[in-house]
Formats: C-alpha cells, sequence, structure tokens
C-alpha cells in the first residue's frame, strides 16, 4: 500500500481533467454542417455499438445517451475506461488510424448518435478545418485522462481508486455534488479494477464514516475531501 494515509482526494484532484464536449466547441453553422454530413442512428439500452477488435471507419457522435467504452478478455471480465454522454465522440481513432476498434461501446441509456464516415468526415474538415483542431485537442484531453487513471491504478489501492473515480464522475446537481450515472456496482467494480464485493465494502465504509451518502440510483459526495485509503 503507498504512504498516502495523511493525504486526501479533494475534488480538484481529478475534476480538472473533465473534457470539454466536442459539440460545444461548434457554432451553430458548423454543427448544421456536420448534421448535413452524418446519418442519425438509434439504439435502445444495452446495445452493441462497436466491439473491440472489428474493423470499422465512422465516428459516433452522441446526441443524447451515454455509453461505457470498454476493453474485456475472454472470461468476459471487463475494464470500463470512459463514460461517454451527450455532445462527446467516439470511434474516432480506427477512423483516423484504420486499425480495429480499440475498445468495445455499449449503450447505457436509449442513445441517439450521428453517425459520420471517414469520407463525410474529411469533407467536414475541408470545409471546417478548425474541426480538426477540436478534435485534436480532445484526443489529447484523452491521453491525459488515461495516463492519470494508469497512474491511479498503478499508485492507489482500491479504496483510492474508488474515491477518486466517485470525484472524476461527480457533478453538481442542485448545490449537491452527485455521481448521477446510472452505474451499478459491478460498473463501478470495472472502473477500478475490483470486485463488486470489495466496492460494495468501501461505499459502505465511506457512507458510515459520512464522506458520501449512497441512494438507490445516486451518490451524494458529502465531504469532498475524500480518504485515499483505510
Ligand atoms: P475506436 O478505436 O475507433 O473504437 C473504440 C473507441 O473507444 C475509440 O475509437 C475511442 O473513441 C474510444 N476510446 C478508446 N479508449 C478510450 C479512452 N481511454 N477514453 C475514452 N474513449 C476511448
Amino acid at each position: 500500500m503507498q504512504n498516502t494515509k495523511s493525504r486526501s482526494l479533494g475534488a480538484g484532484s481529478s475534476t480538472g481533467l473533465k473534457a470539454v464536449p466536442f459539440f460545444t466547441q461548434l457554432t451553430e453553422r458548423e454543427l448544421e454542417l456536420v448534421r448535413s454530413l452524418s446519418t442519425e442512428k438509434h439504439y435502445p439500452k444495452n446495445a452493441v455499438v462497436l466491439t473491440e477488435g472489428e474493423m470499422g471507419d465512422s465516428l459516433f457522435m452522441i446526441r443524447s445517451g451515454k455509453v461505457k467504452v470498454f476493453i474485456g478478455d475472454q472470461d468476459g471480465r471487463e475494464m470500463i475506461l470512459k463514460i461517454l454522454g451527450p455532445g462527446d465522440f467516439f470511434g474516432e481513432m480506427s477512423m483516423i488510424d484504420k486499425q480495429p476498434r480499440s475498445a468495445s461501446v455499449t449503450t447505457l441509456e436509449p442513445s441517439v448518435f450521428l453517425v459520420l464516415s471517414h469520407a463525410a468526415f474529411e469533407k467536414a474538415i475541408e470545409q471546417v478545418p478548425r474541426i480538426a483542431t477540436i478534435v485534436m485537442r480532445i484526443l489529447a484531453q484523452r491521453v491525459r485522462e488515461a495516463d492519470k487513471k494508469i497512474g491511479t491504478l498503478a499508485l492507489m489501492d482500491v479504496y483510492g481508486r474508488v474515491a477518486s473515480t466517485l470525484l472524476e464522475l461527480a457533478v453538481m446537481d442542485n448545490g449537491k455534488l452527485m455521481v448521477g450515472e446510472k452505474l451499478s456496482q459491478q460498473d463501478l467494480a470495472n472502473m477500478v479494477g475490483a470486485s463488486r464485493e470489495m466496492v460494495n465494502r468501501i461505499l459502505k465504509d465511506l457512507s458510515d464514516r459520512g464522506f458520501i451518502s449512497v441512494e438507490s440510483k445516486s451518490i451524494t459526495i458529502i465531504n469532498r475531501e475524500l480518504p485515499p485509503s483505510l
């Protein structure tokens, strides 16, 4: 275990890296162009959108809904890399480098996507070169987040990983810092590389100590200075 007893995970430790969604960086005219070049697709909850290892050359922009991006092994275990929501995009990696999909993507709720083919993406960039810069900026943010995750996985124990992930997912809602994602404890376990039972125990401990309050569909962070270890 790391020597982290005297430290705490302040909210600023993880929230600063939250990416700015793609859509909000485009003007209405640019958005209209992107819309005209893409096809709208609707998926129900729990639908497979992309499968790790398969070929594909389309980029998906999330109009509404939520997806999880994950990698899995042959025993069905999965590691969730990221939860993405409205304004985010995915599928850009294979579209750019023409390699197989780096991860799988499934919907966590009914979702609507705008799908851009490689050819349509090139057309969009031709007309609005700024789109390439925006995509590059978002990719850089994702590498930063991935670096942070590697650090968390390598340097923190499970307790710290759960605390850090809760802070990463939390957003202000009516003056409360809440994790409102429709995430099961199994999903949370898959985000921190631990068993569901272990995550359940840690959430209970954080709740008993007054740091969080666990309701059926959400977790409220009462004291954002979450302890990084027991
Ligand atoms: P692609 O490889 O085409 O298909 C899977 C997609 O998952 C990938 O493009 C990215 O859009 C997304 N993805 C992969 N790794 C991450 C990550 N660490 N964070 C966010 N999104 C990711």
